[in-house]
This record gives C-alpha cells, sequence and structure tokens, in this order.
C-alpha cells in the first residue's frame, strides 16, 4: 500500500515523475523506447495477434446481439469509430471485410508505424477471408490486395490527436474500443466525443478492463492507494489506467446525454482484498462502496437514443 513503505515509495515515484517528463514532453520518443504496442510484452507470431483481432471482432457481435450469419447485413454501409487500435487496425480491417463503409480509427499516441510484422499481422488476417470478404478486404488497399501499400483513407483512416478524440459529429453508427477507455486521460471528454461522434440512432460498444495492469504489489487493488496528483504527476503523459470505477462511468455516460443498454462484469475483485485496501484508499476511492470496487472490467453498450430499452446489467 502507498505510505506504509516511504523508502520504496520514494524511489518508484522519482523514477516515474522523470520517465513522465519524457512521456508528455516526447510521447513518440517514448513509444518507440517502451516498444508500446497496446497488447502488452507478451511474445507475439503474426498468427496469435490476427487471432487477438478475430477474437475481438467476434465478441462485438456477440455482445452487440447479432449472430455470426447477420454481421454483414448488420454492417453493410455503416461507418465506423475506433479508439486506440494500438499498433495494428486489425479490428477495422475485418470490419471493412465484413461490410462496413469505412473505419476511422482515432488515438492520442502513434503506434502505427507500418514495421514488417504489422504488414504480416494484415497479411495474416487477409489470408483467413474468403469470398466477398476477402475481395472487400483487398480493395481497402492503395495497391489492391497489398497491406503494405498502406489503406485508401477513405476507407480506413488513422488519425492521432490530442487526448486522442474524434471531433466528429453525428457521423458514426458504431463506436467501439477495447482496452481503450481506462487509458485515456479526459473520460468526460471521451464520452461526449462519442456521442457528438453517433449518429441519433447509433450505438457504442467498449470492453473496459478497470484492474491494475501490472501497477500493484501487495493487493490487486493497492493501485487505487497512490494520492490522485501523485499518480498523475507519475503516468499522466504514459497512457497507463487512469484508475476510474465503474461510478465515473456511469457519470461520464450520463452527462454526455447517452444510456446505457447493458453493462456486464468480466472480472471481480476478492472481498478479502477490498477489506485489506480499503483504509489506504486514495481520496476519490475512499467513498465507494464494496459493489462499486469490486467491479474490475466490464462490457458497456450504450446509445444516444433513449427511447431504446435500457436493461442494465447487475453492476
Ligand atoms: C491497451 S491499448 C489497446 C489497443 C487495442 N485496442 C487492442 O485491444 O490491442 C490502449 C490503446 O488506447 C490508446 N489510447 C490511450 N489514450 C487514449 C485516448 N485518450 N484516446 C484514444 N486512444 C487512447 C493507446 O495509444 C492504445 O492504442
Amino acid at each position: 500500500m502507498y505510505g506504509r513503505r516511504p523508502v520504496a515509495d520514494a524511489k518508484r515515484a522519482s523514477r516515474a515523475i522523470l520517465s513522465n517528463f519524457l512521456a508528455k514532453g516526447a510521447p513518440g520518443l517514448y513509444v518507440r523506447l517502451t516498444g508500446e504496442t497496446g497488447r502488452g510484452k507478451k511474445a507475439e507470431t503474426p498468427q496469435s495477434v490476427a487471432d487477438y483481432f478475430r477474437t475481438c471482432f467476434s465478441d462485438y457481435f456477440e455482445k452487440l446481439g447479432v449472430g455470426a450469419d447477420a454481421v454483414d447485413e448488420w454492417l453493410e454501409g455503416k461507418v465506423l469509430l475506433e479508439y486506440g487500435p494500438g499498433d495494428v487496425p486489425g479490428v477495422g480491417l475485418l470490419m471493412l471485410a465484413h461490410g462496413a463503409e469505412k473505419v476511422i480509427c482515432v488515438d492520442r499516441f502513434s503506434l502505427n508505424q507500418r514495421t514488417s510484422f504489422q504488414v504480416s499481422v494484415l497479411q495474416e488476417i487477409l489470408d483467413g477471408l474468403e469470398g466477398e470478404s476477402r475481395r472487400r478486404a483487398a480493395s481497402c488497399f492503395v495497391q489492391e490486395g497489398d497491406p503494405a501499400s498502406g489503406f485508401k483513407p477513405a476507407r480506413l483512416e488513422y488519425r492521432v490527436t490530442r487526448s486522442g478524440l474524434s471531433g466528429l459529429s453525428e457521423e458514426v453508427d458504431l463506436v467501439y474500443s477495447r482496452a481503450v477507455l481506462e487509458h485515456v486521460n479526459d473520460l468526460g471528454a471521451t464520452f461526449d466525443d462519442m456521442a457528438r461522434a453517433l449518429k441519433p440512432d447509433g450505438v457504442a460498444i467498449h470492453q473496459v478492463d478497470l484492474k491494475s495492469h501490472g501497477l500493484h504489489r501487495e493487493n490487486p487493488l493497492d493501485f487505487l492507494t497512490w494520492p490522485a496528483l501523485l499518480w498523475r504527476l507519475m503516468y499522466e503523459g504514459k497512457g497507463v489506467p487512469n484508475r476510474w470505477r465503474l461510478n465515473r462511468y456511469r457519470q461520464a455516460l450520463g452527462d454526455s446525454g447517452m444510456v446505457a443498454l447493458s453493462i456486464e462484469p468480466t472480472a471481480l475483485a476478492e472481498q478479502e482484498d477490498i477489506n485489506a485496501v480499503r483504509p489506504f484508499l486514495a481520496t476519490p476511492f475512499r467513498e465507494l462502496d464494496d459493489e462499486t470496487l469490486q467491479c474490475l472490467g466490464f462490457w458497456l453498450v450504450a446509445t444516444k437514443d433513449t427511447d431504446k430499452e435500457v436493461e442494465v446489467g447487475s453492476v
């Protein structure tokens, strides 16, 4: 817990504050030095990364309640916005292969550098497609079927913007992200951007991971004991978790004018870990009830169309 080992805390904080200066001053250099992909540090092959994107793609439609046979019809002609694609727009390519008209990827950090590995992942996805899906995917590249030539911007656009906001207005049918919202630096601004970008009947779907991302020590929740100001000084420029809990997501969603169609937990903390960490929690988390602290991840499906039936899940 923060404060119980002051010397270790001071060492860790000074190192993190120094590297945070680098991350804020030269984000491109920081991303290159850390070799960030958005998928962690595990060993990867083009096939394992392509498989990951295929899983992400099918998860979205399962959570949206669209059967595998109905996906192409559902996507036909739609404009999509993806927050935080990581270093390869693999899900975007699959969305285009299955009928989407255009995918706009927006990120706060420029991770997409078109390396040979990234090109191999796109090639692997392309090679795994058949028939009409393959033809559609192949036609998205500047040179037909050649991922090394880059995407046609009219089909897949990759934007890097301050705070990762799209700035779009009523242009998008579906907004999606995975493992991104817990990293955004201004959650309220991201939800407002999403609400503005969506068409009136558009839908948003996000998978959010509220775990520590390796930044805890003795207890999976002890990263919530660092004071908020110190956390910002240590990590603000690095895109590590913003630490917001489910209550803050509900607030940002409501403030944006959107409503939840479902919220489904993906991981829960143990009660004994909550009890052990509670006396040490930093101010923003001290008043939260056990149920809120328990939620370590969730799927959110939301819309601007407030006439749609609201079926908020069990969290
Ligand atoms: C953990 S990675 C997930 C990447 C990808 N979605 C995946 O599942 O592999 C987080 C992504 O969110 C991006 N990100 C961080 N802050 C952001 C922001 N404010 N707006 C949009 N994207 C952001 C990161 O640059 C990175 O691409």
